[in-house]
């Protein structure tokens, strides 16, 4: 297939072109880096897209997979971050929606990103694909993202919305951040640590992300995370068992709102989230424990 991949720069987009590379696909990967920093990053064999004046009406895809955004976590969320958060995500979706609307040729399939952020902080309870939206910033804004996307089912294209979870990667990450701290026993439980981190490792997220590709029956939203969600508390002894570590350090949820303000809630809030819509379809998760994942990515040594 003729692919178009934004946010393939990215963790997992680099490692989705690899993955796709491999399967035989053709991959255009539309980037604000140079050309050449784009094949570096991922393969050789790709094509690189400077901008989306690029996709002309000519251009011919099978398939668009839209992953780009500007990192969520890494900044204070003031109203300028806002903005660039929306515009990378809502904005950049919109003007290639428009693209595709243009194209006489259209991809057969649109994966779109979304978060599991969708869903707000709702404690304990499971939230699945049919579960609705909260109202915080950050679920907002998944809102509106997927919002973007949706012109694409009224053109006939089959749209799956990845509702993406923590993805777990030993090369960046969530796991690469908190590596270092861990090993230095400055690992620490979060708040009273009962807020639930729904996780996904790389290989099941490419898996199912491929599934959902290929299958032509495949659309809607899909919750992208392991079936056994945990707790902080249950995220901090398992980080710091696999490296032989104590983490017996606790940061108050208060302290880290007066240091990162509304973007706290990444940290202290959370969502018990099910995907259900991939178990439903018989996805076999390789990895649906945190143990098991955590086992295979960081193979420490005794
Ligand atoms: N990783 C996770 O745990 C996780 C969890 C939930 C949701 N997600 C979402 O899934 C998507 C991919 O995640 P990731 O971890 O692979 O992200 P990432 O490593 O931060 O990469 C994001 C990609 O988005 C592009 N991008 C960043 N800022 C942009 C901007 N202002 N305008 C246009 N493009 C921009 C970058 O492409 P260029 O620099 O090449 O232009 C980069 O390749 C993101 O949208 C993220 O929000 C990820």
């Amino acid at each position: 297939m003729r692919i178009l991949i934004t946010g393939g720069t990215g963790l997992i987009g680099r490692r989705l072109c690899a993955f796709l590379t491999a399967q035989g696909h053709t991959l255009t990967v539309l980037s604000r880096q140079h050309s050449s920093v784009v094949k570096v990053l991922c393969g050789a064999d790709v094509i690189p897209m400077c901008g989306l004046d690029e996709y002309r009406a000519d251009t011919v895809f099978d398939a668009v997979i839209n992953l780009a955004g500007e990192p969520i976590a890494d900044r204070r969320w003031t109203a300028s971050r806002q903005k660039i958060l929306r515009n990378s995500r809502i904005g950049l979706t919109t003007a290639l929606l428009r693209r595709i609307a243009d194209a006489h040729h259209k991809p057969a399939v649109l994966l779109s990103g979304s978060a599991i952020g969708y869903y707000g902080d709702h404690g304990d309870d499971w939230q699945d694909e049919s579960s609705s939206a909260g109202q915080d910033f950050g679920a907002l804004l998944c809102v509106e993202w997927e919002g973007a996307a949706l012109p694409a089912a009224a053109m006939g294209i089959r749209l799956c919305l990845l509702r993406t979870g923590l993805v777990l990667d030993a090369a960046g990450g969530v796991l690469q951040k908190m590596r270092l701290p861990f090993q230095l026993g400055l690992g620490m439980q979060i708040g009273d640590g009962r807020q639930w981190m729904s996780w996904i490792h790389i290989d099941d997220y490419i898996a199912l992300l491929y599934s959902l590709l290929m299958d032509a029956s495949a659309a809607g939203r899909f919750n992208m995370v392991a079936p056994n969600p945990v707790q902080n508390a249950g995220w901090t002894a398992a980080l710091a068992h696999q490296l032989h570590r104590t983490a017996w350090l606790k940061m108050p949820a208060a302290v880290l709102r007066l240091m990162l303000g509304e973007r706290a809630l990444l940290l202290t809030g959370g969502q018990r989230v099910r995907p259900a819509q991939a178990l439903a379809r018989g996805f076999a998760f390789r990895y649906p424990e945190l143990a098991a994942a955590l086992d295979h990515l960081w193979q420490v040594p005794d």
